[in-house]
């Protein structure tokens, strides 16, 4: 087979996956992770990643133009604008993960009324986490816990499009702003001089100082986590895409050459890049091939890619197996993961649908 019937082959396998999840999902969220390959459903439209699931359907409809994933990707509108008008769970940066995907697409492809309401709520409660003089969006919890007050973390790259949306929609230019200003202080701070990058960040909530990175879900502070590398692959391009900003673009690169350089043969990173000889972590690889796509690393992307196909999919309900969530934690470890899975298959988007759009 060539690669084109290799990649093509992958998107039929995933959607028929997808098909037989749409069926056991129904309007419910399937859990972050496997357990032994096959997604337990969660109690309700709560954390950080049921996004991801709606994300595949608009993906699936976007590969196949076939109406029913549009209509189901459209009925999980009414739960996200449930959640945002209910505060359930929304004290987190993660708004940008799950109205992006889940309202922000329902806007482009449809217009949907209910989802641009719902997204620019989600817009506005993201930025009442933004705490001055530091203009950093702190990651997680409540404002005024000590042990997260002026935090932040590499993920957050990818909720700023969020922001950028809102700016468009509203035509109010402090969305971008704060999400722009959010950027630089991570470029400057979680991006270390040799390209690699911290997990998390504190700022001092009062002064505005920059204090110390820390980790959170890697190996140690001073290490790489895998995924948080990935992430600023392709999140400080996809802000480099939003900003026009040329430093968000060699932070892009930067982030991309230290990712690329600590890569075993196969290029599916260990969960933490200071690590080898333990578990992979799938899901950064999948964000990777998406970022380094986005950058132009065509052959780069498309070898993870390749891997991803011939050796991590899953016999599950899962796309991709061997995924890693929070090692430190015990917690989603050599399973799949909802966002891997989100990653993986926009990856095959990517590649198999040469001018698509992507929702960020
Ligand atoms: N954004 C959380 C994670 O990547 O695990």
């Amino acid at each position: 087979m060539t690669a084109i019937d290799v990649t093509a082959a992958a998107v039929t396998a995933a959607l028929s996956i997808i098909d037989g999840n749409l069926h056991e999902f129904g309007d419910e969220y399937p859990d972050d992770t496997t357990v032994g390959d096959r997604y337990p459903m969660r109690a309700g439209n709560v954390g950080w990643t049921t996004s991801f699931w709606p994300g595949m359907l608009w993906l699936a409809y976007d590969l196949t133009g076939d109406e029913k994933y549009l209509t189901a990707a459209s009925g999980h509108v009414g739960s996200f604008a449930a959640r945002v008008d209910g505060r359930v769970d929304v004290d987190t940066h993660d708004l940008g993960f799950l109205y992006t995907l889940s309202c922000v697409t329902a806007v482009r492809r449809t217009g949907n009324p209910v989802a641009k309401r719902a997204a620019l709520a989600a817009a506005d409660h993201l930025m009442s986490r933004v705490l001055h003089p530091a203009g950093i969006i702190q990651a997680w919890g409540d404002l005024r816990d000590p042990a997260q007050r002026g935090r932040t973390i590499i993920d957050s790259l990818m909720n700023t499009p969020l922001l950028f949306w809102a700016a468009e929609e509203t035509g109010e230019h402090r969305y971008a702003e704060t999400a722009w200003r959010h950027a630089a202080q991570l470029r400057d701070h979680i991006l270390r001089p040799d390209g690699s990058t911290y997990h998390t960040f504190y700022w001092d909530p009062v002064s505005g100082e920059p204090l110390r990175g820390e980790t959170e879900q890697g190996h140690a502070d001073e290490s790489c986590w895998a995924r948080g590398q990935a992430w600023g692959v392709y999140g400080f391009l996809l802000n480099h895409r939003h900003t026009g900003d040329e430093s968000f673009l060699t932070a892009a690169r930067r982030c991309a050459d230290y990712f690329r350089a600590h890569l075993p043969a196969d290029g599916v990173p260990y969960w933490d890049l200071s690590l080898t000889g333990v578990e992979r972590d799938s899901s950064a690889a999948a964000i990777a091939a998406c970022g380094l796509w986005e950058l132009g690393e065509r052959d780069a992307a498309g070898r993870i890619l390749g891997s991803l196909i011939s050796d991590y999919l899953s016999g599950g309900n899962a796309l991709l197996r061997h995924g890693v969530y929070d090692k430190p934690k015990g917690v989603g470890v050599d399973e799949g993961t909802l966002w891997g899975d989100y990653f993986y298959l926009e990856a095959l988007t990517r590649v198999t649908r040469p001018g698509w759009t992507h929702p960020w």
